[in-house]
Order: C-alpha cells, then sequence, then structure tokens
C-alpha cells in the first residue's frame, strides 16, 4: 500500500501530464463573426474558464462572452454584478472547470435583485479630466462592495459584488456608457462597502 501510494505521488510529482486544452474565445453577440478554437494551455494553467457578462444601459444591452486558460486557484465562480449612479450595470456568471474543452457551454446570467441591501457608494463615469462626484448610490442585492476601476481615460465608481472585483481585473473587459467593450488592461480595487 505505502509502495503503491510513493508510486502514484513519484508519478504525480514526475509526470507532467498533458497540458489543458480549452476553448478560447472573446465574443460580443452585436458582431456576427465568432472565432472559438480550442487552445492547448501554457504550462502554468489548469482550468479553463468562462465569464459572461451583460450590460443595460438606458433600454439598451450588450453581451459578451470571455473563454480563457486560467487558474483554478485564481477561480472566483458564481454571479458577478455592478452598477452605477448613471444606471449602467452588469450582470454576469463566471465558471471554471478542469478538464479539456469543459468550457463549451456558456453559464446562464442570474437575475437581477433590486432590493437595496442596505450598502451604499460614491459613485460616477467619467472620462478623465471630468471629475467624479461621487453621488452616493445605494447598492443592490448582493453587491457589498465599493468597486473603483480605472481603463484609459474612464473612471468607473459604484457598487460591486466581490465577485466582479476578481473576476474584472483577470479579465480586462470593460462595458463603456454606451455600451461600447474595451478589453484591455485595467486596473480595479475594491472595498466594503458603507452601511447605513
Ligand atoms: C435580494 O437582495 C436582498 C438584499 O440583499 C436579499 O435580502 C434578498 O434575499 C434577495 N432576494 C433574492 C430572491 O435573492
Ligand atoms: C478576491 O481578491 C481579493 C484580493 O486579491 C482576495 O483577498 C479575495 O480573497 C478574493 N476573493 C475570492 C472569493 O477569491
Amino acid at each position: 500500500m505505502k509502495a503503491l501510494l510513493s508510486t502514484c505521488l513519484l508519478f504525480g510529482l514526475f509526470s507532467p501530464g498533458s497540458p489543458i486544452q480549452c476553448e478560447v474565445d472573446h465574443s460580443i453577440r452585436t458582431l456576427s463573426k465568432r472565432s472559438t478554437y480550442l487552445k492547448t494551455c501554457d504550462p502554468e494553467f489548469d482550468a479553463c474558464r468562462v465569464l459572461v457578462i451583460e450590460a443595460t444601459w438606458s433600454g439598451k444591452t450588450v453581451r459578451t462572452v470571455k473563454k480563457s486558460c486560467t487558474k483554478s486557484e485564481s477561480c472566483v465562480p458564481g454571479p458577478v454584478f455592478m452598477h452605477l449612479d448613471n444606471g449602467l450595470r452588469e450582470t454576469g456568471y463566471s465558471t471554471c472547470c478542469p478538464t479539456d474543452g469543459c468550457n463549451s457551454e456558456v453559464p446562464a446570467l442570474p437575475t437581477w435583485n433590486e432590493t437595496q441591501n442596505g450598502f451604499w457608494c460614491p459613485s460616477c463615469s467619467v472620462k478623465y479630466p471630468e471629475p467624479c462626484k461621487r453621488e452616493i448610490i445605494r447598492c443592490q442585492g448582493s453587491a457589498n462592495k465599493c468597486f473603483f476601476r480605472v481603463i484609459g481615460p474612464i473612471i468607473h465608481m459604484g457598487c460591486a459584488t466581490e465577485s466582479f472585483c476578481n473576476n474584472s481585473v483577470q479579465t480586462g473587459i470593460t462595458i463603456t456608457d454606451s455600451l461600447g467593450v474595451l478589453l484591455s488592461s485595467q486596473h480595479v480595487e475594491c472595498v466594503p462597502a458603507h452601511r447605513g
């Protein structure tokens, strides 16, 4: 038994195994072109992820899906929400899984819970150098973080869930007020939301 166990351990340690393969894609529903393909992930990755985000503003919506290789330790699965005082909001869902091609299915979007939850955050959506006026918004549903996001000249502040904070850092998707989708690195910080 002991010998078998050490054999397994040795095998686990010294066999590199085959690298995981994941679907890799970014698509915006308003674009007709999709380019999903199965990619062999770099060795540091051990899981596949898929993040779907739907942004709503002024009665219009845009949906983006991002599929990628990831590290299971940095996965924060579950619903993703954020909202701003100007009415822009994002609802999403993030999943991670450990087998080849397992991220082919796009998860369903959770329903937005509009109930105020007793937290509030300063909010704005501006283009630098326009000042962020930090209007107070009442957070909804499970949003219990205040977030601050900078992408190029765009500054967003508002209420978000922890999963929004963690996932947006990793995926670099930003949806602007006019529902344009930007893909680039961004700076996101979150602090606990204020009570009262
Ligand atoms: C909606 O959010 C409120 C405030 O966080 C919570 O009390 C309530 O249970 C939520 N409702 C559902 C259906 O999740
Ligand atoms: C999200 O990221 C923060 C900061 O990196 C970390 O402290 C927190 O544990 C993460 N949350 C989850 C659910 O992994």
